[in-house]
């Protein structure tokens, strides 16, 4: 469905999303065996799952909702080893050894993308690009000549340059060469569909709720079947079971905002990105005869900063400030977490749980990243090892035990705010259509919503993970949790997150 202009009558939708056809694999509906299960059809679990198939192993699928439509189906989908300004840190804070098994993972994922488009003739849209991180500020231009350099030193080819093919001045740039882009439903849609066969399935709206350790491995779903297998993939984006490695404690997550936009003027090729703030990304896309330009950025933690709809009225002032735009078609917004180091969890989720593997904590940067991780989890599996492995090790910081302490404390919190909040809700609160209100009521916080249709839908709004309040985010109409990232639909349906469990909600009760 095409936005036609600014008023966004539409709610947000990717351009992704929209240009592909809509999946209708079936929910699991008894229990099954696999050699490994994969919680999450996202880029990493369709990923591993395909190349573990490829292995003649049995994978099972497990998608909460609809695959690729997670951050994976919001994504800007550009593959490149650049990821803003990261090698002159990760040799600062890590070594060259390890900096040089990051650099070497996400060029490894560039070019396996592009061999595996290539052998399966994968129609997405692939094309090598160049990718630029600039500067207009003074303040960056030592940072980006100490990136060049490291870059360098790993044996990436960076070049520094103080001009852009864009329509404005900059102060410094770092490109690299040889970087791509793609249509990323339109290739994983296409490794999906050699997923499921010879025991190997795909099983889309069956969320996994509970998770029994062990050899094999138990995942229970929602519906109370389970999927027993030796080893599992948690890559539900944010691991949807913890296994004591306190992945809430350990990452942040953070949403950017995205348009698709027409502009007269021919795009001049190539992946761009801002080294400062406010966020700015551009790229293009082929589209009927022509090409959308994709603007991004706007960062901001999920669940805090200002209302979120300016976020797509500022990018939409950038790409105007930018081009001559004749429509914007679309727009869309998503998150991702970022861990304490910067670089993703991916490996065994504990030191002391062999078969339960992770991949998460992508800081925006999971096309190549998510592709490494696929890649070394598979190996992992089948030969026991991967070169990457000690960079991205999710074991690379001992969980303390203060933390443990946290978690109790919130849970306890948690289970007395939720009791009888939502026994009674004021009937006499003013709302328009459109809007939403929390209010306080008998001490307690109630999030009420109301639809275009007069309707209005209250929840509590304490987040299920481990208590925090939500607020409301006015730009994808839903709540969202500032303590983790878990985002709930108004009706209290959970969207992502770590969230396992819906938001108790007053049904019609405010309802003629
Ligand atoms: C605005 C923005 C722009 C970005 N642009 C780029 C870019 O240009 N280049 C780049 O490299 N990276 C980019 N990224 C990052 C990249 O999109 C993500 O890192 C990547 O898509 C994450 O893939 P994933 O498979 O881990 O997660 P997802 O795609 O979110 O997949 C996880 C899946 O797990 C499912 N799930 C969750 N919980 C459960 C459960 N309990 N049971 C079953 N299923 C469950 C979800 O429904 C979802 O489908 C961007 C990120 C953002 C926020
Ligand atoms: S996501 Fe952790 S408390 Fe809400």
């Amino acid at each position: 469905m095409e936005q036609k202009n600014e008023t966004w009558s539409q709610p947000p939708q990717p351009y992704w999303i929209a240009s592909t056809e809509s999946t209708s694999y079936p929910a699991l509906d008894q229990d099954v065996k696999a050699d490994v299960a994969i919680i999450g059809g996202g880029l990493v679990g369709i990923t591993a799952a395909y190349l573990l198939k490829r292995e003649n192993l049995r994978v099972v699928v497990v998608e909460a909702d609809r695959i690729i439509q997670g951050a994976t189906g919001h994504t800007t989908a550009k593959i490149t080893a650049q990821h803003a300004l990261i090698y002159h840190k990760l040799i600062q804070h890590l070594g060259m050894e390890k900096a040089r098994q990051y650099a070497e993972a996400n060029e490894y994922a560039i070019n396996f993308l592009e061999e595996l488009i290539r052998e399966k003739e994968i129609d997405c849209d692939f094309s090598r690009q160049e990718a630029y991180v600039y500067t207009q500020s003074d303040q960056y231009i030592q940072q980006i000549e100490d990136e060049v350099k490291a870059a360098s030193n790993l044996g990436l080819k960076a070049v520094y340059l103080e001009e852009l093919p864009l329509p404005f001045a900059i102060k410094a740039a770092e490109r690299f060469d040889g970087q791509a882009q793609f249509h990323p439903r339109k290739y994983l849609l296409a490794l999906a569909k050699d997923i499921p066969g010879d025991g190997s399935h795909i099983f889309e709206q069956t969320r996994a709720v509970d998770f029994h350790e062990g050899r094999p491995f138990t995942v229970i779903t929602e519906k109370g079947h389970k999927v027993v297998a030796d080893s599992v993939i948690l890559a539900s984006h944010f691991p949807a079971y913890g296994g004591n490695g306190y992945y809430f404690a350990r990452m942040y997550p953070e949403r950017s905002y995205a348009l698709a936009i027409i502009a007269q003027e021919k795009y001049p090729g190539g992946m761009y990105i801002t080294a400062e703030d406010p966020g700015r990304s551009l790229r293009s896309t082929p589209y009927q005869d022509g090409e959308l330009i994709i603007v991004g950025g706007e960062h901001h933690k999920t669940g805090q900063g200002p209302a979120t709809d300016t976020h797509y009225r500022n990018l939409s002032q950038f790409a105007r400030q930018t081009f001559t735009v004749t429509d914007m078609l679309y727009r869309w917004s998503t998150q991702d977490y970022t861990t304490l180091d910067e670089i993703p969890y991916v490996g065994r989720i504990t030191a002391k749980t062999p078969n339960v593997y992770v991949a998460t904590g992508f800081r925006k940067w999971g096309m190549t990243n998510g592709t490494a991780a696929a890649i070394l989890l598979k190996d992992l599996i089948v030969k026991g090892e991967s070169p990457w492995a000690p960079v991205y090790d999710p074991s690379r910081f001992e969980a303390d035990p203060m933390i443990k302490k946290f978690i109790t404390t919130n849970v306890n919190v948690a289970g007395q705010m939720i009791g009888g909040k939502l026994k009674s809700v004021p009937k006499d609160v003013e709302l328009a259509p459109g809007e939403a209100k929390v209010v306080d009521h008998d001490g307690n916080k109630v999030g009420l919503y109301r639809d275009n249709k007069g309707k209005v839908h209250a929840v509590d709004i304490t987040c299920t993970h481990m208590g925090c309040e939500l607020t409301w985010n006015a730009a994808e109409l839903s709540w969202d949790c500032p303590c983790h990232g878990s985002r709930f639909t108004y009706e209290g349906n959970i969207i992502e997150g770590p969230a396992l469990k819906t938001l108790r909600s007053g049904g019609d009760r405010l309802n003629p």
